[in-house]
């Protein structure tokens, strides 16, 4: 995204200081208006924007060599794959062609008593047959993906019975792709209009959307920047720019809570485990078919029509709940068991040569945070840093600063603007149906909606 920049790489010293610094031993304090289920939905986001097998924590690494494996771009092909075709264990055996309905598990009757009636399809050991096994990582984003695989499913059904009849695009013979189309375009647009609507800036979503819409690139930003930057785009195929990736969009782990209330009955369920059974409802451990007891109520994740208020999110700022301290083993990549979130992150974005935050925000024409903010005895702050330092000053801990705000949205715009496929290139004035307010849509209206 700024080719032009040069890479900072972050003393090892500063990188172990700023780690420390960055634990939160505390409670955390809360978001004002976050409800928790968008910190999992920005994961689920990033899951399906990024992924990246290859690169190395010990090397430095050439950004351009770095590719994301599938498809960056906002296609849920985490749930799809390449399709049924290519591979039919995602899908139900018993659909006919071209309704294909998606596979969701039975946890009870394939491991027994005390696992949950629904949950990821699973083969015998207990691992989710899903299109990113990173969304099984936790029992929220795991249950977050079996509400958008039921979410196809009750849209394929609905289609079946003659619903949405003034939706269908021209193939009426496909249902399998006209609901794949519904449930992608509402989920594009709850991204912008519902998650990046609420962490971004005030206006910036409006002032990315109109233009991206006319021109398939965000907008030129006015007075002293316009001389020095275009906005970023694409001008050929769709990649996943760096600073993205490993550096702003990363501003979703200060989100995290250190525990979450996930029903009525399993109020304080810590994040990780010391070990454990495949029951233990203590914990909230992925990469194993989903204990009963740990069954969501979407109500404590997002505010839903009559209901009370769900948690919150953690604030966003420079600090990282207690238990991304130390990651276990099958969160943290090979051989980094034991590590902090924080530390990797530093060191990622050091090895992959992202610039300093204050030349970012130089390059985009805005004023960089002062030391006294940044508290760095005057050393460059490394971006994801210097991000979550604006979130906490600039965005009083409820929104992104202007350089994590142009990196996320710009990004996020210019990925919708370059698809073809998605709503906000092949139908602009197309707006969402499904759920109670035709023409708005959010997370909460899809989970509800997935229901049933
Ligand atoms: C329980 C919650 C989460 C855990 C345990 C977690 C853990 C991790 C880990 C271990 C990495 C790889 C770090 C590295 O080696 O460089 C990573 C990468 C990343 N995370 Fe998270 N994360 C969580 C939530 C989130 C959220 C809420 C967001 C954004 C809203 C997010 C965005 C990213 C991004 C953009 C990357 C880099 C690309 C990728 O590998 O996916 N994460 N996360």
């Amino acid at each position: 995204m700024f080719p032009e920049l040069d890479p900072y790489r972050v003393p090892e010293r500063l990188v172990d200081d700023l780690a420390r610094r960055m634990e939160d031993n505390g409670a955390g304090p809360h978001h004002a208006s976050l409800p928790a289920g968008y910190t999992y939905f920005g994961q689920f986001v990033d899951h399906d924007l990024s992924f990246d097998p290859v690169s190395s924590l010990r090397l430095p690494n050439d950004p351009g060599q770095v590719e994301d494996f599938r498809t960056p771009r906002l296609d849920l092909d985490m749930l799809y794959g390449s399709g049924p075709r290519d591979m039919p264990y995602l899908y139900a055996p018993d659909a006919p062609p071209g309704g294909e309905l998606l596979l969701i598990g039975d946890s009870r009757t394939q491991f027994g008593e005390g696992f949950a009636a629904e949950d990821l399809p699973r083969n015998a050991a207990g691992r989710a047959l899903i299109g990113d096994p990173r969304n099984d990582e936790n029992a929220i984003i795991a249950q977050l993906h079996l509400a958008f695989l039921k979410l196809h499913n009750r849209v394929v059904r609905e289609l079946w019975d003659s619903g949405h009849a003034g939706q269908w695009s021209d193939r009426r013979s496909e249902v399998f792709r006209e609901a794949q189309r519904i449930v992608r375009w509402h989920y594009q647009w709850v991204v912008v209009w519902d998650f990046l609507h609420r962490l971004l800036p005030d206006g910036l979503v409006e002032g990315l959307v109109t233009p991206a819409l006319a021109t398939g690139r965000p907008p030129r930003p006015a007075g002293r920047a316009r001389r020095r930057r275009r906005p970023f785009g694409f001008d050929g195929e769709p990649f996943m720019p760096v600073e993205f990736a490993v550096g702003a969009y990363r501003f979703g782990h200060t989100l995290v809570r250190p525990s979450y209330q996930i029903n009525a009955r399993a109020t304080n369920v810590q994040l990780f485990s010391a070990g454990g059974d495949r029951l233990d409802a203590g914990h909230l451990d992925g990469f194993r078919p989903l204990p009963g007891r740990l069954a969501i109520d979407w109500g404590r994740f997002v505010q839903l029509p009559g209901g009370p208020p769900p948690q919150p999110a953690r604030r966003l700022d420079t600090k990282l709940s207690q238990p991304l301290s130390r990651l276990p083993a099958g969160v943290a990549p090979p051989g980094e068991a034991g590590r902090s979130l924080a530390w990797l992150n530093l060191t990622r974005g050091s090895s992959m040569g992202l610039p300093s935050g204050q030349a970012v925000a130089e390059a985009l024409g805005t004023t960089p945070l002062d030391d006294d903010t940044l508290r760095l005895a005057r050393a460059p702050a490394p971006l994801w840093f210097y991000v979550l330092s604006e979130a906490e000053t600039i965005g009083r801990g409820e929104r992104l600063g202007p350089v994590g705000g142009a990196i996320v949205g710009e990004v996020i715009l210019a990925m919708l603007a370059a698809d073809p496929a998605s709503f906000l290139h092949a139908d602009p004035p197309w707006t969402p149906f499904l759920g109670p307010r035709p023409g708005r849509c959010g997370l909460a209206d899809l989970v509800a909606y997935a229901a049933g």
